[in-house]
C-alpha cells in the first residue's frame, strides 16, 4: 500500500425522499488499501457504495478517483467495479462467456482476452470451469468469477457489497483469506462493505464503523478495538461488558477481566456458569451491576464453581461520559 490517495469522498450526502441515506461522508483511500465500511443493516453502506459506483446521484458533495472528481460520470464511465452479495452472473452465459463479456466491449482481440481470462481464473483458483454455467456452481465458486470478471476490467476502485454475505461460515474465511492475497499482491484499491464485525477485523487496512449514516470513528482494526472513540463503537467491535455507573459508563473486553478467590477488594460477585469455547472458557459472573463476562484460559476454568464468592479486577478498561451523545 503506498501513500498515494486513490479514491477521496469528500462532504458527500445522499438522503432519500424519507431522509434516510448518509450524510456529510469523508472519507480518503490509499492506493492498495482495503478498507471496510463497517456497520447494521440500514446504516447506509450500500448506498455509499452505489455512489462510488453511480448508481446513485450523490445530493452535494463530491467523489474523486486520482483526484479527478467522477460524480458527474455514469457508472460505465467510471473507473470502478462492483461485485453485490447475489445475483452477480449472467444465469444464460457460461464463465467463460461471463468473463468475455466486457472484454469484447472494450474490443480486447480474442487471443488476448482468452490469455487476460485464464490467467484470472487461475487467480482465483477457478481454472476447469469454463464451460459451467452459474447454476452449476456454489455460491462461493460464483462470487470467486464475480470478482474475477470486475478484476478483468482492471479497475481504479474495486467495490465489493457484502460478497460473502450468503456463504457458509467457512468458505466465507476462506474467500476472505484467498481475496486478501491477491488484493495485496495485485495491489488493488477495495472499498468492501460488511456487517459482520469478524470479517472486517480479518481483511481491512483500515475499518469505518458506521451507524445511522454517519461515520463514528475510522481507524486500523487494532485501532477500533483497542480504543474504540464511543459507547457506539465499543459495543459494535468484539465482545464487550458494560457496567452503568451514574454519571458515566465503564466498558471492559472479558479478556481484561481477572477473577479472583474470596471478595476481598474489586467488584463482587458470584460465579454464575463456565463454557469451554476451545483455547479458552468463558465465566459469567453475577454482580449488582449485572453479568460480567470473562475469558480465561481453559487451565484456570474449572477451579471456579457456581455459586462461589469472587472478586474482580480490570487489566484495561475505558470510561465513557453518559453526555455523549453517541453514547
Ligand atoms: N431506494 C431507497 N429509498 C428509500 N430509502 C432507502 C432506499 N435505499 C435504502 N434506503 C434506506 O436508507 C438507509 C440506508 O440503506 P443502505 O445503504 O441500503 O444500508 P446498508 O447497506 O448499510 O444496509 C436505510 O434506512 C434504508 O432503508
Ligand atoms: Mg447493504
Amino acid at each position: 500500500m503506498g501513500e498515494k490517495i486513490k479514491l477521496e469522498i469528500r462532504n458527500m450526502t445522499k438522503l432519500y425522499k424519507n431522509n434516510d441515506g448518509v450524510r456529510n461522508i469523508n472519507l480518503k483511500v490509499k492506493e492498495g488499501e482495503l478498507i471496510t465500511l463497517l456497520g447494521p443493516s440500514g446504516c447506509g453502506k450500500t448506498t455509499i457504495l452505489r455512489t462510488i459506483g453511480g448508481f446513485l446521484k450523490c445530493d452535494s458533495g463530491s467523489i474523486l478517483i486520482d483526484r479527478k472528481p467522477i460524480e458527474h460520470l455514469p457508472p460505465e464511465k467510471r473507473p470502478t467495479s462492483i461485485v453485490f452479495q447475489n445475483y452477480n452472473l449472467w444465469p444464460h452465459m457460461t464463465v467463460y462467456e461471463n468473463m468475455a463479456f466486457g472484454l469484447k466491449l472494450r474490443k480486447i482481440p480474442k487471443a488476448e482476452r482468452h490469455r487476460q481470462i485464464m490467467e484470472m481464473l487461475d487467480l482465483v483458483k477457478m481454472t476447469g470451469m469454463e464451460k459451467k454455467y452459474p447454476n452449476q456452481m456454489s455460491g462461493g465458486q460464483q462470487q470467486r468469477i464475480a470478482i474475477a470478471r470486475s478484476l478483468l476490467l482492471k479497475p481504479e476502485v474495486l467495490l465489493l457489497d457484502e460478497p460473502f454475505s450468503a456463504l457458509d461460515a467457512k468458505i466465507r474465511s476462506q474467500m476472505r483469506e484467498e481475496l486478501r492475497k491477491f488484493q495485496i499482491d495485485l495491489n488493488i484499491t477495495v472499498v468492501f462493505v460488511t456487517h459482520d464485525q469478524e470479517e472486517a477485523m480479518a481483511l481491512s487496512d483500515r475499518i469505518v464503523v458506521m451507524n445511522k449514516g454517519t461515520f463514528e470513528q475510522i481507524g486500523t482494526p487494532a485501532d477500533v478495538y483497542n480504543n474504540p472513540v464511543n459507547k457506539y463503537v465499543a459495543g459494535f467491535i468484539g465482545d464487550m461488558n458494560f457496567i452503568e455507573l451514574a454519571d458515566k459508563t465503564i466498558a471492559v473486553r472479558p479478556e481484561n477481566v481477572l477473577i479472583h478467590r474470596g471478595t476481598r477488594g474489586g467488584i463482587k460477585g458470584k460465579i454464575r456458569a463456565t463454557m469451554v469455547l476451545g483455547h479458552y472458557s468463558e465465566v459469567t459472573v453475577d454482580t449488582k451491576h449485572g453479568i460480567i463476562k470473562a475469558f480465561v484460559s481453559c487451565e484456570n476454568s474449572n477451579i471456579f464453581h457456581p455459586g462461589e464468592s469472587v472478586s474482580l479486577s480490570f487489566t484495561k478498561f475505558h470510561e465513557y461520559d453518559k453526555k455523549d451523545l453517541a453514547s
